[in-house]
Protein backbone atom coordinates (compact mmCIF):
# COMPACT_ATOMS: atom_id res chain seq x y z
CA UNK A 1 0.00 0.00 0.00
CA UNK A 2 1.59 3.44 -0.80
CA UNK A 3 1.54 6.39 1.26
CA UNK A 4 -0.93 8.74 1.00
CA UNK A 5 0.01 11.89 2.50
CA UNK A 6 -3.78 13.27 2.04
CA UNK A 7 -5.30 10.04 4.78
CA UNK A 8 -2.89 12.09 7.53
CA UNK A 9 -2.54 15.55 9.01
CA UNK A 10 1.55 15.97 8.33
CA UNK A 11 4.38 13.70 7.82
CA UNK A 12 6.00 12.45 10.80
CA UNK A 13 9.47 11.71 9.77
CA UNK A 14 12.55 14.13 8.68
CA UNK A 15 13.36 13.49 5.47
CA UNK A 16 12.54 10.27 2.94
CA UNK A 17 16.06 10.61 0.61
CA UNK A 18 19.84 11.17 2.11
CA UNK A 19 22.90 11.34 -0.27
CA UNK A 20 22.96 8.81 -3.26
CA UNK A 21 23.20 5.26 -2.66
CA UNK A 22 26.36 3.79 -3.63
CA UNK A 23 25.85 1.08 -6.41
CA UNK A 24 26.30 -1.84 -3.83
CA UNK A 25 23.47 -0.51 -1.61
CA UNK A 26 21.46 0.11 -4.68
CA UNK A 27 21.40 -3.62 -6.02
CA UNK A 28 20.49 -4.36 -2.89
CA UNK A 29 17.27 -1.89 -2.53
CA UNK A 30 16.65 -3.89 -5.85
CA UNK A 31 17.23 -7.20 -5.18
CA UNK A 32 16.67 -7.99 -1.62
CA UNK A 33 14.58 -5.68 -0.31
CA UNK A 34 11.49 -7.11 -2.93
CA UNK A 35 11.94 -10.31 -1.41
CA UNK A 36 11.44 -9.10 2.11
CA UNK A 37 9.41 -5.96 2.13
CA UNK A 38 5.57 -6.40 3.66
CA UNK A 39 3.03 -5.99 1.46
CA UNK A 40 0.11 -4.36 3.08
CA UNK A 41 -2.86 -4.90 0.85
CA UNK A 42 -5.23 -6.64 3.27
CA UNK A 43 -5.52 -9.33 1.37
CA UNK A 44 -1.97 -9.97 1.92
CA UNK A 45 -1.52 -9.46 5.34
CA UNK A 46 -1.70 -13.20 6.46
CA UNK A 47 -4.00 -13.93 9.87
CA UNK A 48 -1.20 -15.03 11.62
CA UNK A 49 1.72 -12.69 10.94
CA UNK A 50 4.46 -15.68 11.86
CA UNK A 51 3.19 -17.30 8.25
CA UNK A 52 5.42 -14.08 6.98
CA UNK A 53 8.99 -15.71 7.17
CA UNK A 54 10.24 -18.92 6.09
CA UNK A 55 11.33 -20.19 9.14
CA UNK A 56 8.85 -21.18 12.13
CA UNK A 57 8.99 -18.41 14.66
CA UNK A 58 7.94 -18.59 17.95
CA UNK A 59 6.43 -14.57 18.04
CA UNK A 60 6.77 -11.18 16.19
CA UNK A 61 8.39 -8.13 17.41
CA UNK A 62 7.76 -4.95 15.63
CA UNK A 63 10.66 -2.20 15.55
CA UNK A 64 9.57 1.14 14.35
CA UNK A 65 12.09 3.80 12.82
CA UNK A 66 15.12 1.45 12.95
CA UNK A 67 16.81 4.30 11.03
CA UNK A 68 20.34 2.60 9.87
CA UNK A 69 19.20 -0.85 10.86
CA UNK A 70 21.85 -1.58 13.43
CA UNK A 71 19.43 -2.82 16.52
CA UNK A 72 16.96 -4.34 14.16
CA UNK A 73 19.89 -6.40 12.38
CA UNK A 74 21.79 -7.15 15.53
CA UNK A 75 18.44 -8.80 17.86
CA UNK A 76 17.42 -10.85 14.59
CA UNK A 77 20.84 -12.44 14.44
CA UNK A 78 20.67 -13.39 18.44
CA UNK A 79 17.07 -14.00 17.79
CA UNK A 80 16.61 -16.22 14.84
CA UNK A 81 13.19 -17.88 16.58
CA UNK A 82 11.64 -14.42 16.24
CA UNK A 83 10.32 -12.49 13.22
CA UNK A 84 10.78 -8.95 13.14
CA UNK A 85 8.98 -6.66 11.27
CA UNK A 86 11.01 -3.20 11.00
CA UNK A 87 9.61 0.36 9.21
CA UNK A 88 11.43 2.53 8.09
CA UNK A 89 10.67 5.40 5.73
CA UNK A 90 14.00 6.49 5.14
CA UNK A 91 15.89 5.01 1.91
CA UNK A 92 19.34 5.52 3.01
CA UNK A 93 18.27 3.51 6.22
CA UNK A 94 16.83 0.66 4.53
CA UNK A 95 19.68 0.21 2.28
CA UNK A 96 21.90 -0.01 5.28
CA UNK A 97 19.77 -2.23 7.17
CA UNK A 98 19.82 -4.25 3.59
CA UNK A 99 23.49 -4.48 4.23
CA UNK A 100 23.44 -5.94 7.27
CA UNK A 101 21.20 -8.54 6.01
CA UNK A 102 23.17 -9.56 3.34
CA UNK A 103 26.06 -9.43 5.51
CA UNK A 104 24.65 -12.01 8.08
CA UNK A 105 22.29 -14.05 6.09
CA UNK A 106 19.23 -13.66 8.36
CA UNK A 107 15.98 -14.97 7.17
CA UNK A 108 13.70 -13.82 10.21
CA UNK A 109 13.03 -10.12 8.92
CA UNK A 110 10.21 -8.06 7.03
CA UNK A 111 10.45 -4.69 6.45
CA UNK A 112 7.45 -1.83 5.75
CA UNK A 113 9.83 1.27 4.01
CA UNK A 114 7.26 3.58 4.63
CA UNK A 115 5.23 5.50 7.40
CA UNK A 116 4.23 3.24 10.21
CA UNK A 117 0.86 4.70 10.60
CA UNK A 118 -0.17 2.61 7.72
CA UNK A 119 0.89 -0.25 9.26
CA UNK A 120 -0.53 0.33 12.75
CA UNK A 121 -4.14 0.90 10.82
CA UNK A 122 -3.97 -2.26 9.15
CA UNK A 123 -2.62 -4.80 12.16
CA UNK A 124 -5.06 -7.30 13.92
CA UNK A 125 -5.29 -6.82 18.38
CA UNK A 126 -2.51 -8.56 19.59
CA UNK A 127 -0.53 -9.12 16.70
CA UNK A 128 3.29 -8.21 18.59
CA UNK A 129 4.95 -10.05 21.13
CA UNK A 130 7.18 -6.69 21.43
CA UNK A 131 7.41 -3.32 20.24
CA UNK A 132 10.86 -0.96 19.68
CA UNK A 133 10.69 2.23 19.58
CA UNK A 134 14.17 3.65 20.14
CA UNK A 135 15.22 7.03 19.73
CA UNK A 136 12.70 8.15 17.56
CA UNK A 137 12.76 11.44 16.55
CA UNK A 138 12.15 14.14 19.52
CA UNK A 139 10.16 17.25 17.26
CA UNK A 140 11.52 19.76 20.06
CA UNK A 141 9.72 22.91 19.28
CA UNK A 142 6.55 22.43 20.77
CA UNK A 143 4.51 23.39 18.03
CA UNK A 144 5.90 19.83 16.27
CA UNK A 145 4.96 17.53 19.48
CA UNK A 146 1.99 16.40 17.43
CA UNK A 147 4.70 14.61 15.48
CA UNK A 148 5.52 12.59 17.99
CA UNK A 149 5.10 8.56 17.44
CA UNK A 150 4.78 8.13 21.16
CA UNK A 151 2.18 10.32 22.39
CA UNK A 152 -1.62 9.49 23.50
CA UNK A 153 -3.20 8.36 20.81
CA UNK A 154 -0.21 6.06 19.39
CA UNK A 155 0.47 4.50 22.67
CA UNK A 156 -3.13 3.40 22.46
CA UNK A 157 -2.56 1.69 19.56
CA UNK A 158 0.77 0.43 20.93
CA UNK A 159 -1.09 -1.13 23.44
CA UNK A 160 -4.04 -2.55 21.35
CA UNK A 161 -0.98 -4.41 19.11
CA UNK A 162 0.96 -6.18 21.57
CA UNK A 163 0.06 -9.04 23.02
CA UNK A 164 -0.87 -10.07 26.86
CA UNK A 165 2.62 -9.48 28.65
CA UNK A 166 4.09 -8.35 25.26
CA UNK A 167 6.37 -5.31 25.90
CA UNK A 168 6.97 -1.62 24.64
CA UNK A 169 10.55 -0.41 24.79
CA UNK A 170 11.22 3.24 24.40
CA UNK A 171 14.69 4.93 24.09
CA UNK A 172 15.55 8.52 23.99
CA UNK A 173 18.18 10.79 25.11
CA UNK A 174 16.19 13.68 24.56
CA UNK A 175 14.70 14.69 28.16
CA UNK A 176 11.76 16.51 27.21
CA UNK A 177 10.27 13.27 25.01
CA UNK A 178 10.87 11.00 27.81
CA UNK A 179 9.15 13.09 30.34
CA UNK A 180 6.05 13.31 27.96
CA UNK A 181 6.25 9.55 26.81
CA UNK A 182 6.43 8.72 30.45
CA UNK A 183 3.21 10.68 31.30
CA UNK A 184 1.09 9.57 28.84
CA UNK A 185 2.33 5.80 28.93
CA UNK A 186 1.67 5.93 32.97
CA UNK A 187 -1.94 6.99 32.12
CA UNK A 188 -2.39 4.13 29.62
CA UNK A 189 -4.92 1.47 31.96
CA UNK A 190 -3.40 -1.65 29.61
CA UNK A 191 0.29 -0.78 30.49
CA UNK A 192 2.53 -0.98 33.34
CA UNK A 193 5.83 -0.13 33.95
CA UNK A 194 8.45 -2.48 35.00
CA UNK A 195 10.84 -0.38 36.77
CA UNK A 196 11.24 -1.01 40.00
CA UNK A 197 14.29 0.82 41.01
CA UNK A 198 16.15 4.13 38.90
CA UNK A 199 18.91 1.25 37.52
CA UNK A 200 15.34 -0.16 35.52
CA UNK A 201 15.54 2.56 33.09
CA UNK A 202 19.14 4.46 33.16
CA UNK A 203 20.76 0.89 31.93
CA UNK A 204 19.75 -1.03 29.00
CA UNK A 205 17.88 -4.52 29.15
CA UNK A 206 20.70 -7.01 28.98
CA UNK A 207 19.42 -8.31 25.87
CA UNK A 208 20.02 -4.89 23.80
CA UNK A 209 21.91 -3.63 20.75
CA UNK A 210 23.10 -0.23 20.64
CA UNK A 211 21.95 2.10 18.01
CA UNK A 212 23.29 4.72 15.68
CA UNK A 213 21.71 7.36 17.61
CA UNK A 214 22.40 5.82 21.23
CA UNK A 215 26.25 5.90 20.16
CA UNK A 216 25.45 9.74 19.50
CA UNK A 217 23.96 10.69 22.37
CA UNK A 218 26.22 8.86 24.44
CA UNK A 219 29.23 10.45 22.84
CA UNK A 220 28.31 14.15 23.28
CA UNK A 221 27.55 13.02 27.03
CA UNK A 222 24.17 12.45 27.03
CA UNK A 223 22.30 10.06 29.41
CA UNK A 224 19.35 7.90 27.69
CA UNK A 225 16.43 6.78 29.64
CA UNK A 226 14.93 3.01 28.73
CA UNK A 227 11.39 2.44 29.27
CA UNK A 228 9.82 -1.04 29.36
CA UNK A 229 6.04 -1.13 29.33
CA UNK A 230 3.94 -4.34 30.20
CA UNK A 231 0.78 -5.23 28.13
CA UNK A 232 -1.33 -5.96 30.78
CA UNK A 233 -4.12 -9.24 30.72
CA UNK A 234 -6.99 -8.43 28.57
CA UNK A 235 -9.88 -9.10 30.74
CA UNK A 236 -12.42 -12.05 29.25
C1 LIG B 1 16.28 9.76 15.22
S1 LIG B 1 16.12 8.42 14.14
C2 LIG B 1 16.55 7.00 15.16
C3 LIG B 1 16.92 5.81 14.34
C4 LIG B 1 17.28 4.55 15.14
N1 LIG B 1 16.13 4.04 15.88
C5 LIG B 1 18.44 4.80 16.05
O1 LIG B 1 18.22 4.84 17.28
O2 LIG B 1 19.56 4.94 15.55
C6 LIG B 1 14.34 8.24 14.04
C7 LIG B 1 13.90 7.40 12.85
O3 LIG B 1 12.50 7.24 12.89
C8 LIG B 1 12.03 7.26 11.57
N2 LIG B 1 10.61 7.65 11.57
C9 LIG B 1 10.10 8.86 11.85
N3 LIG B 1 8.77 8.87 11.69
C10 LIG B 1 8.43 7.62 11.30
C11 LIG B 1 7.19 7.02 10.94
N4 LIG B 1 6.05 7.71 10.95
N5 LIG B 1 7.20 5.71 10.59
C12 LIG B 1 8.35 5.01 10.60
N6 LIG B 1 9.56 5.53 10.91
C13 LIG B 1 9.59 6.83 11.25
C14 LIG B 1 12.90 8.29 10.87
O4 LIG B 1 12.94 8.15 9.46
C15 LIG B 1 14.26 8.03 11.52
O5 LIG B 1 15.04 7.13 10.79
Amino acid sequence: MATNENDTDQRWYGRRTGKPLRASRKRLMEELLPTIRLDLEPENIPIDLKMLFPNPVREVWLEIGFGGGEHLAEQAEKNPDFGIIGCEPFVNGVASLMKHIDANGVTNVRVYDDDVRHLLKLMAPASFERIFILFPDPWPKSRHHRRRIVKDETIVEYARLLKDGGELRFASDHQGYVSSALRFLLQNNNLQWTARRSDDWRIAPPDWAETRYEQKAKAKGDAPAYLRFERKQRSI
